[in-house]
């Protein structure tokens, strides 16, 4: 790892200084020099907010990420409020499934409900391609967003195949994705025709952000962790492959994320991510060791630990930032989304005490 902390040499491929490109954010997932360990949190917009609870009130969430204006101000609420390192795009991973024209609704305490579950070679079929034309809502709100926050990053996302055919195909969450995986072993080819179609959905969809200006993306692959390393290996790493391939050409870090994928973190990377996200159930240092020294880390504390009274929050961070100190780069999250029921005030205190304790000299110009 350099150790150059001057930030003078212009070296070649690296972003001019100042920017969301030389954010903390964006540095730490490109394994460079960063003068603190930057942090966000997966669902810092949410519930766990009064704000949002308002804007929220009286607005279904599919039309809310449907609305760049609402979309754009939920996105910033937590930026403004805990001082977070990077922004992420209000959505949420079936919107573009909606867009290709998937009857389906967001249904509060549950999740994602297909009203149709899609099992058959002509239920794939009705999964249609999307552009630019399908998600306009996305580009304009991201387009409203990178103006409005200045240096600070925007991450755009997606969610994996594999995810997102979890839903389709249970017709809403699971615990044990027992259709899922009965089309996968019943019927491979199925199985593969209807990931390669969420492939194709998921590229267009962060192309279009990507297109727009975020500064980095991250895929979803929530559920991955309820397959064998070498099931992953077979049935899903060459889908969520062609998504992060065939966007290295983008220019932004990738981030593949899901939990309880501490057997496939490897496998993870291979599928092409600059950053690999990890739960709360392998320390970090572990983590990278599995994983390799040309990715960079994101997570991990546990999000139930903000529940506990602040001396085991504090005690927390400090390891995980120190355990962080083994990746060749480090963005600070927790191993999961944020809970609702999360005292916001707390959120703010760990993003201060990460700032603080991983605080290097600052870079003179
Ligand atoms: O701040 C952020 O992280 C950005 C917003 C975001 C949402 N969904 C908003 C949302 C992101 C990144 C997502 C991704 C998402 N959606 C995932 C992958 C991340 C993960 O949590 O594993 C998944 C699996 C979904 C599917 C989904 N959508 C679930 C399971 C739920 C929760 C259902 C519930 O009510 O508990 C949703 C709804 C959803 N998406 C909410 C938010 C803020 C809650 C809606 C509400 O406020 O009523």
């Amino acid at each position: 790892m350099t150790t150059d902390t001057t930030g003078t040499a212009a070296r070649d491929g690296e972003p001019r200084r100042g920017g969301p490109a030389d954010s903390p954010f964006v540095r730490a997932c490109r394994r460079q020099p960063v003068p603190h360990t930057p942090v966000w949190f997966m669902r810092q917009a949410g519930r766990s907010l009064p704000e949002y609870r308002e804007i929220r009130a009286s607005v279904p969430m599919l039309e809310s990420c449907r609305r760049p204006e609402l979309v754009t101000e939920i996105t910033l609420q937590p930026v403004r409020r805990h001082g977070v390192d990077a922004a992420i795009l209000f959505s949420d991973i079936v919107v573009p499934v909606a867009a290709a024209g998937i009857d389906l609704d967001i249904v509060p305490g549950t999740g994602p409900v297909v009203a149709e579950p899609v099992r058959t070679a002509a239920d794939v079929e009705r999964i249609a391609r999307i552009g630019r034309d399908e998600v306009s809502y996305v580009d304009e709100a991201v387009r409203l967003l990178v103006a409005e926050l200045g240096d600070t990053p925007l991450i755009g996302f997606a969610g994996a195949p594999f995810t997102l055919a979890s839903y389709l195909v249970e017709g809403g969450p699971s615990r044990t994705h027992a259709k899922t995986k009965a089309l996968m072993y019943g019927d491979p080819e199925l199985w593969h025709a209807l990931c390669a179609r969420l492939a194709e959905v998921t590229s267009s969809f962060l192309r279009v952000q990507i297109e727009a200006g975020v500064s980095a993306v991250q895929l979803f692959d929530s559920w991955a962790g309820a397959l064998s390393e070498a099931d992953y290996r077979r049935f899903v790493l060459p889908h969520s492959a062609s998504v992060l391939g065939g966007l290295a050409d983008g220019g932004v870090p990738r981030i593949h994320f899901g939990v309880g994928t501490g057997e496939l973190l490897a496998a993870m990377g291979e599928a092409g991510a600059d950053v690999v996200g990890v739960d709360w159930r392998t320390p970090l240092d572990v983590a990278t060791g599995r994983i390799g020294p040309d990715k960079a880390v994101q997570g991990n504390l546990d999000p139930t630990v903000l529940l506990a009274p602040w001396p085991v929050v504090e005690a927390e961070v400090r390891r995980i930032v120190e355990q962080g100190r083994a990746a060749p780069g480090h963005v600070f999250n927790l191993g999961h989304g944020v809970l609702p029921e999360t005292d916001p005030d707390v959120l703010t205190r760990v993003v201060a005490l990460v700032h603080e304790l991983s605080a290097r000299p600052a870079r003179q110009g």
